[in-house]
């Protein structure tokens, strides 16, 4: 089987050519060999490639950029996975694309459910559900995993973001009026990988979307707080003092783009197709944490 795994170079399109291996050849195109936002090229190349399945992890992920760049942000967010899933309904192959909890209106406290209105509050949000809606529309067997908040020991995230402030500064302060749960890209990887493993072994989940997240939920600066306490235990050299972490709230924080205040996603219908139970978002820091540390070499 040959897979094509999109933005290979991202958080999760690295995991994935991790946990992919073991399913075929899995080819990742770098943006020089593939420019994604030109329609023509991705046509072409996947007219010569003929790829037996497509897991698109490239996305425009600049949420506050595309409130002023909305052109680029729907080209890679809602015109490619269109192109990718019309290629997998033509030929009767698989696609899996991932999106976002900016797709909900982020209201309320309960956790979403795959089948709740949507509502996105920003461009970013939007063009990621105008992709989720072409690929439904497409008629594709696709798997669309909702997810929030992905972090890992790759690539630009918040872990490493407050990593690096807190050992530049005293204090911080962090927003603590969202909540959501932080999930690491090897996970989304290794769910993937176990959807792909059903598809294969000819016992698929039902095509659609599905949540993916771990379990448990946090606001930022819960968040930030325990990647500084966990980072203290393994000997980092933080200057950030402690009890100096304070909370703030959304308004005291102003960005382009408005974020839900409510990111809570319900798992229970990913864990019961798949038949899993998702680890605590808590576990899934320390894990994601100690592999960051260790590549820097100093644990
Ligand atoms: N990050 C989050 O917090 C978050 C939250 C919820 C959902 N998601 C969704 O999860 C998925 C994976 O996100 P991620 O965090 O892994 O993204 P990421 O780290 O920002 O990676 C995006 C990938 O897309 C590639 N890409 C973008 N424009 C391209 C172009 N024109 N041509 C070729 N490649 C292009 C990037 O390549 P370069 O390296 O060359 O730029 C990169 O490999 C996305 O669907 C995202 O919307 C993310």
């Amino acid at each position: 089987m040959r897979i094509l795994v999109t933005g290979g170079s991202g958080q999760v399109g690295f995991e994935l050519q991790r946990s992919l291996t073991l399913y075929g050849e899995v080819v990742a195109p770098n943006r020089m060999e593939l420019d994604l936002s030109d329609e023509q090229t991705v046509i072409n190349y996947l007219q010569q490639l003929k790829p037996d399945m497509i897991v698109n992890a490239a996305a425009w992920t600049a949420v506050d950029l595309a409130e002023s760049s909305s052109d680029d942000a729907y080209q890679l967010n809602h015109r490619l996975p269109k192109i990718l899933a019309e290629y997998s309904a033509r030929h009767g192959s698989w696609l899996i694309h991932y999106s976002s909890d900016y797709v909900y209106p982020g209201d309320g406290e309960q956790p979403w459910s795959e089948s709740d209105t949507t509502g996105p509050l920003s461009v970013y949000g939007a063009s990621k559900l105008a992709g989720d809606e072409s690929v439904i529309e497409s008629g594709a067997d696709a798997l669309i995993f909702r997810t929030s908040w992905v972090y890992g020991a790759r690539g630009n995230n918040f872990m490493k973001t407050m990593l690096r402030l807190g050992s530049e500064r005293t204090a911080l302060n962090v927003v603590a009026d969202q909540w959501g749960a932080p999930t690491p890209a090897r996970l989304i990887a290794d769910v993937t990988a176990l959807a792909i493993d059903r598809i294969v072994q000819k016992r698929p989940i039902d095509a659609g979307i599905y949540h993916l997240a771990p379990q448990g939920e946090t606001n930022w600066c819960e968040f930030a707080k325990l990647i500084f306490s966990e980072a203290t235990k393994r000997e980092q050299p933080l200057t950030i003092l402690p009890n100096a972490v304070h909370a703030i709230t959304t308004a005291d924080y102003p960005v382009p783009a408005v974020r839900p205040q409510n990111s809570r996603l319900s798992l229970s219908k990913l864990e019961a197709a798949l038949n899993v139970k998702m680890p605590a978002w808590q576990a899934q820091l320390i894990l994601t944490l100690e592999e960051y540390l260790s590549m820097k070499g100093t644990v």
